[in-house]
């Protein structure tokens, strides 16, 4: 069960699919983990639950940040909350495991406040995805590790070249077709105009991107 007070952002397709390849991925153990827009807080809670770490989390909402503490003292998981943009996890020691799934739908304008300020995220769907991937390489340790959902709708392509910019080993490492929701589906005919997606387009893909410094070494088969 997620706790989740009125107003936050409820756990969908887009959660429980990093939430997936958290529990798959091979993680560092111990350490701390930092979610970035942490909404209920239960990426965060996930990763730092498997592996034994405190988690910090970080999120512009008070709402959110208080469902985050329940599901983390639900989980036993120990957590620092900060209120307030992901930028100023900057000015915190850096982080072994970070996980973001942050607003990324493209939306006519960028909202100031509302519950829209969760997934919205300006015509390219990327008014946040542009600063955490200048960012992120300011958040992690040496050997730290970051992963990222969004939907392709808002460029994972770009989203790698970015990344790869100051993390050398990021690639995309899960992908999944899931039906609109009610925030597309309502948008379907500015999205089509925006040559985002087909007219009769109903389906969007999420991916999953993994990002550290080096590239994993992969072993090469007999
Ligand atoms: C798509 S929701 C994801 C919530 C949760 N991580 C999940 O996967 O269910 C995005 C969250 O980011 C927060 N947010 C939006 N802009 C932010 C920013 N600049 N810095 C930190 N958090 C932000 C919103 O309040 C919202 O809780």
């Amino acid at each position: 069960m997620v706790f989740r007070i009125p107003g936050v952002y409820r756990p969908q397709a887009d959660t429980w699919l990093l939430a997936e390849t958290l529990r798959r991925a091979p993680l560092p153990r111990g350490g701390s983990v930092l979610d970035v827009c942490a909404g209920t807080g239960i990426l965060g809670c996930t990763a730092a639950g498997l592996l034994g770490a405190r988690l910090t989390a970080v999120d512009i909402s008070r709402r959110a940040l208080a469902s985050a503490w329940l599901n983390c003292r639900a989980r036993g998981v120990p957590v620092r909350l900060v209120h307030g943009g992901f930028e100023s996890a900057r000015a915190l020691p850096r982080f072994d495991v970070v996980v973001a799934n942050p607003p990324y739908v493209p939306a006519p304008g960028t909202p100031r406040r509302g519950r829209a300020r969760a997934w919205d995220a300006g015509p390219d769907g990327r008014s946040v995805l542009d600063r955490l991937c200048a960012t992120l390489p300011d958040l992690l340790t040496e050997r730290g590790v970051a992963f990222i959902v969004h939907s392709a709708l808002s460029d994972a392509e770009r989203t790698v070249t970015q990344l790869r910019a100051g993390l050398a080993g990021t690639s995309v490492i899960a992908r999944a077709s899931v039906a609109f929701g009610p925030v597309l589906r309502s948008r379907s005919a500015w999205l089509a105009e925006r040559g985002l997606i087909e007219k009769t387009q109903r389906t969007e893909e999420l991916v999953v991107i993994r990002a550290e410094r080096e590239p994993s070494v992969e072993l090469a088969l007999p």
